[in-house]
């Protein structure tokens, strides 16, 4: 019971399109409920920045903390728009969210649903949960450039590993592999080449397994990742890897898992002190945006892990079940983002 209160921000390109699918869903699952949800949306993104000049202020930041949750379309503007030359919103609002929030698990699972065509010949089960960590490595910013422009440029990108932001993000990784019936963890990092760095997130892994007897450990470089996704993406269970090998790595398990439209994910902050923020993993799609065709099942599966994070299970689950019932029977038929929300909601309202 009790309110909810969620902050919204739609984004831009298909952002709109797909939270407004998903707020749809979520209006279903909540109908005649005793939990309320009261939104707040927040303009912010690539258009804001056009009109106001602002990416994220500290006003915007305060009001956002006040909420127990948070459900974002997408944002960034069209790449190479000159206009946008000056601000980087990605960094300094989407980034900075995750950052300022505390958002140490980046959870971004990955389902092969009955019914989806996969582009591999032979995928066999796939179901594994990749937890990427959020607000370290390379995406810090802790870099430079000397002499920008000049034949003597040098630019150096850090990538930050802290022995307290590793193992907080090792241990959330290793409770749920416990919580699955197979029990396995990966380590993927790059332990040959960077060498630092690996060696603090191996240490740490192998320091934490000892207190989980009942998880598997095994371990893989990034790259040979790669392949195994590919060739036999069933041996995976829970993934645990850096945020940015986290950030290519989705991508490629969104692709085999039926391409980046089906891709939810969670910036999870575990302790509770700031609120968690739920999102498709796609981007805002500026070649389709607009077009009313951009596929809202991401976001809409991205409320599922909400609900789940806010412990409404239940209504998680429903949302999950109407998603996995639509993608069984929706085969190549060609529909509308809003068609498809549509059916998904009108799913919902069926169930038991
Ligand atoms: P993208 O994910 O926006 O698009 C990649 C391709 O996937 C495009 O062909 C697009 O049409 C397709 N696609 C994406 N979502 C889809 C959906 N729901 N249904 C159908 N097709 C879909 O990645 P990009 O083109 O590299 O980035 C575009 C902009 O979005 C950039 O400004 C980028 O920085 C930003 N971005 C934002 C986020 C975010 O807000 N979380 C994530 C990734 C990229
Ligand atoms: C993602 C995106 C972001 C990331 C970008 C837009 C900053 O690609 O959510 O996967 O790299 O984390
Ligand atoms: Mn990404």
């Amino acid at each position: 019971g009790g309110t909810v209160k969620l902050a919204v921000i739609p984004g831009d390109g298909i952002g709109p399109e797909v939270v407004g699918e998903a707020l749809k869903v979520l209006g279903a699952v909540t109908a005649g409920g005793d939990t309320v949800f009261e939104q707040t949306p927040f303009s912010l993104g690539a258009a804001r920045y056009l009109e106001t000049g602002d990416v994220l202020t500290d006003g915007d930041l305060d009001a956002i903390k006040e909420h127990d949750a948070i459900l974002l379309g997408a944002v960034g503007g069209v790449p190479g728009d000159p206009r946008l030359a000056g601000a980087n919103i990605e960094r300094g609002l989407l980034l900075k969210l995750r950052f300022e929030l505390d958002h140490y698990v980046n959870l971004r699972p990955s389902v092969l649903h009955p019914g989806v065509v996969s582009p591999l010949a032979n995928p066999g089960e796939v179901d594994f949960i990749v937890v990427r960590e959020g607000t370290e490595g390379p995406y810090v910013g802790n870099g430079g450039a000397i002499r920008v422009g000049t034949p003597a440029e040098v630019a150096n990108e850090v990538s930050v590993n802290t022995a307290y932001g590793v193992e907080r993000v090792v241990r959330y990784a290793f409770a749920a592999a416990n919580a699955r019936p197979r029990k396995k963890l990966t380590l993927v990092h790059k332990t040959n080449v960077l060498v630092f760095a690996g060696s603090l997130w191996k240490r740490t892994v192998d320091a934490v397994a000892s207190e989980y007897s009942d998880v598997t450990v095994d371990y893989l470089h990034v790259d040979a990742a790669t392949i195994f996704l590919v060739t036999d993406p069933a041996r995976f269970d829970v993934i645990v890897t850096d945020n940015l090998f986290g950030d290519i790595l989705t991508d490629l398990a969104g692709a085999i898992s039926g391409g980046i439209g089906l891709a939810a994910s969670g910036n999870i902050n575990p302790d509770g002190r700031f609120p968690s923020m739920f999102e498709p993993v796609h981007g805002s799609a500026p070649d389709i945006a607009g077009k009313g065709i951009a596929d809202p099942t991401a976001a809409i599966l991205s409320v599922a892990l909400l609900l789940d994070h806010l412990g409404l299970a239940e209504a998680s689950a429903k949302v999950s079940r109407a998603v996995a019932a639509d993608i069984a029977e929706r085969g190549g038929a060609t529909r509308t983002t809003s068609e498809v929300g549509d059916a998904i909601a009108a799913r919902i309202g069926a169930l038991d």
